[in-house]
């Protein structure tokens, strides 16, 4: 098992290969269930997805969706809340039906948060499990929010943000005390079982983190490590994320 990497010439290249995969399997299967990333980085994919849509066709009426992660402790109206991200860049622009899309919420109480996640966990089995799964990769090495020490079976569950995560997020929440401190993230456990995985990172400043997720050992200190171990993973990186490779 080895990761398969893509170096493309320019991130644009990168978005359009991985939407098109995602629109190939949901023409192959149009009740196909994917596994959808915020941040930065998989905005380009979702541009092209909503392109697609518009001027090729292309149907999620059947698809349904599960994100990896969401802020707990702020209102699902917040422009930075995951829900918000979205509707933004993808749902409220495609033919999704609302009834096929999977986010954790923002403020799951505590009493409830270990039937919440078991329940998260039992809807992405009962889907038929998540066959294309998009990850980002933050400075820590996370996937999902897998902040270091997550074990490498660890399923949906709250966790505390590591600070290196909330100091790259505190520009978008206007400063750092406003950054949440925990989130609802699926487990590493959960997305190694996604059929086939793409994770993107482009930029210098991802260069480090990915050298370490493809070339060093497989570790909890890193949670993008444990994809060495899968049988289907594609990394997606442009020169500079790929430089120090
Ligand atoms: P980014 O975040 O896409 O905004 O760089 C990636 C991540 O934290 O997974």
């Amino acid at each position: 098992m080895s990761i398969t990497l893509h170096i493309h010439a320019t991130r644009e290249t990168a978005n359009k290969k991985v939407a098109r995969e995602i629109a190939e399997l949901i023409r192959a299967k149009p009740h196909a269930v994917l596994g959808l990333a915020t941040g930065s980085t998989p905005i380009g994919v979702y541009e092209e997805l909503v392109r697609l849509h518009h001027q090729e066709g292309l149907s999620f009426r059947q698809v349904c969706t599960f994100n990896l992660d969401e802020y707990q402790g702020i209102d699902l109206s917040h422009p930075e809340s995951y829900w918000n991200f979205m509707h933004r860049h993808l749902f409220d622009h495609i033919d999704i039906p609302a009834a096929n899309i999977h986010i954790p919420g923002t403020r799951v109480p505590s009493l409830e948060l270990a039937d919440y996640c078991k329940r998260y966990e039992e809807l992405i089995t009962v889907h038929g499990g998540i066959d294309y799964q998009i990850l980002g990769i933050g400075r820590t090495g996370h996937i999902g929010f897998n902040e270091p020490g997550s074990p490498p079976d660890c399923r949906t569950r709250r966790i505390l943000l590591d600070q290196l995560t909330r100091e790259d997020a505190a520009p978008a929440f206007g400063d750092l005390d406003h950054v949440p401190t925990h989130a609802i993230t699926m487990g590493c456990g959960t997305i190694m079982e996604a059929r086939h995985i793409a994770l993107l990172a482009f930029g210098t400043a991802k260069a480090a983190i990915v050298r370490k997720a493809l070339r060093g050992p497989v570790s909890s200190q890193i949670s993008a490590s444990y994809l060495q171990n899968h049988e289907h993973t594609s990394f997606h990186l442009d020169h500079e994320s790929a430089s120090l490779l």
